[in-house]
């Protein structure tokens, strides 16, 4: 390989522990027809690279086998067809992966701008968490101005997106989350925490609302919460269920799906088509990003990590202990 066709990227060798990852050459990729190249200044970690690194989450078929799904950095060449950007300019964006690498491609309609005032490594945290959390809320759940929505796992990257998201749109903001997160979360916007450690959720909500329930909930315990959570919508409830991350099997007594009219719903990010994402991204870029430039919300990084600490990074991240984004800086 000659020297200007390749880059750094992270690789994976061994069983899919995070010792096996490392930073090596690997060929550049080419930006096709109506994609830019971005010189890569940050990426952040997700769950999903967890996933991926121990081979339970194959990237879709065509994607960069790299991990990696969202960047932020300087645009540094454009494909033949592409004429939203200029080279030089910053944009950060969504990836199918590919973001641990020195440089990225990306379609030139799924690039965002960084908000005003916001540094690249800042602007890496924003693509993943806040279009899954803006999906969730407002596509999805079809959340409304002055409603209550109960965000499990508050603390979480996707957590702390939606809590801010919520606040923006002027719904009303309950979480779960352990005891020492819970500070955190109020600053962004969370009237009511709940420590799912020593308290029942579902009866601190069925308590709290007279037992009328809550219209709106986003999930990513799965199994050990959805009884809980069928129990804990309103009349007309809306359920999101974005990850598995307490189990896939359980066993549970489906009458107030019935009984309440509920909506129960689950989605994935990363297998959506190319043109829902544009048009995603095109709706947060609209809701979020005046409040972004303004520094009204803002996103939320637990720490900043070099890329050549990757492992730590994702050792980190499987602790559970961090509230909102690790962030990878080139
Ligand atoms: N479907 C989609 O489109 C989509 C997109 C992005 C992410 N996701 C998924 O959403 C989940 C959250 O992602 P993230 O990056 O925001 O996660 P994250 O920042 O790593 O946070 C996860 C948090 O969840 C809490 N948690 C973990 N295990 C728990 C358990 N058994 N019971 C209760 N709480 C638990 C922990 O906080 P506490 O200290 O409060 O327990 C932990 O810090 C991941 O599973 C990810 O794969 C889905």
């Amino acid at each position: 390989m000659s020297k200007e066709k390749t880059m750094m990227a992270v690789q994976i060798q061994g069983d899919g522990g995070s010792e096996g990852l490392y930073l090596g050459a690997y060929p550049r990729p080419e930006p096709g027809p109506y994609e830019v190249l971005v010189a890569v200044a940050a990426t952040a970690v997700n769950r999903a690279d967890i996933l991926q690194r121990q081979g339970k989450y194959p990237p879709p078929p065509g994607a960069s086998p790299i991990l990696g799904l969202e960047m932020a950095g300087r645009v540094v060449a454009t494909g033949s067809m592409a004429r939203r950007w200029t080279i030089g300019d910053r944009v950060c964006g969504l990836l199918d992966g590919g973001g641990y690498a020195a440089y990225a491609v990306i379609h030139e309609d799924l690039a965002l701008p960084i908000p005003e005032g916001m540094s690249l490594p800042e602007a890496a945290a924003l693509p993943e968490v806040y279009m899954t959390a803006y999906q969730a809320l407002f596509w999805l759940a079809d959340l409304q101005a002055g409603e209550r929505v109960l965000i499990h796992a508050g603390a979480s990257g996707v957590g702390t997106a939606a809590i801010q998201l919520a606040r923006l749109k002027g719904a009303e903001v309950w979480v779960t989350a352990s005891a020492g997160k819970h500070e955190a979360c109020q600053a962004l916007g969370a009237s009511r925490t709940i420590d799912y450690r020593s308290q029942d959720f579902a009866e601190v909500v069925k308590e709290a609302t007279d037992g009328k329930g809550v219209p709106v909930i986003l999930d990513f315990l799965a199994a050990p919460y959805f009884q809980q959570n069928l129990a804990s919508l309103a009349l007309d409830g809306r359920l999101v269920m974005l990850a598995l991350m307490g189990g896939i099997k359980t066993e549970v007594n489906l009458a107030p799906i019935l009984l309440k009219r509920l909506r129960v719903m689950g989605s994935t990010l990363r297998n959506r088509e190319l043109p829902y994402k544009i048009a995603l991204a095109e709706a947060l870029r609209e809701f979020a990003w005046p409040a972004l430039s303004r520094g009204q919300i803002r996103p939320v990084i637990d720490r900043m990590m070099p890329i050549a600490q990757v492992t730590e990074a994702h050792r980190l991240l499987e602790t559970n202990a961090t509230t909102g984004k690790v962030v990878l800086t080139m």
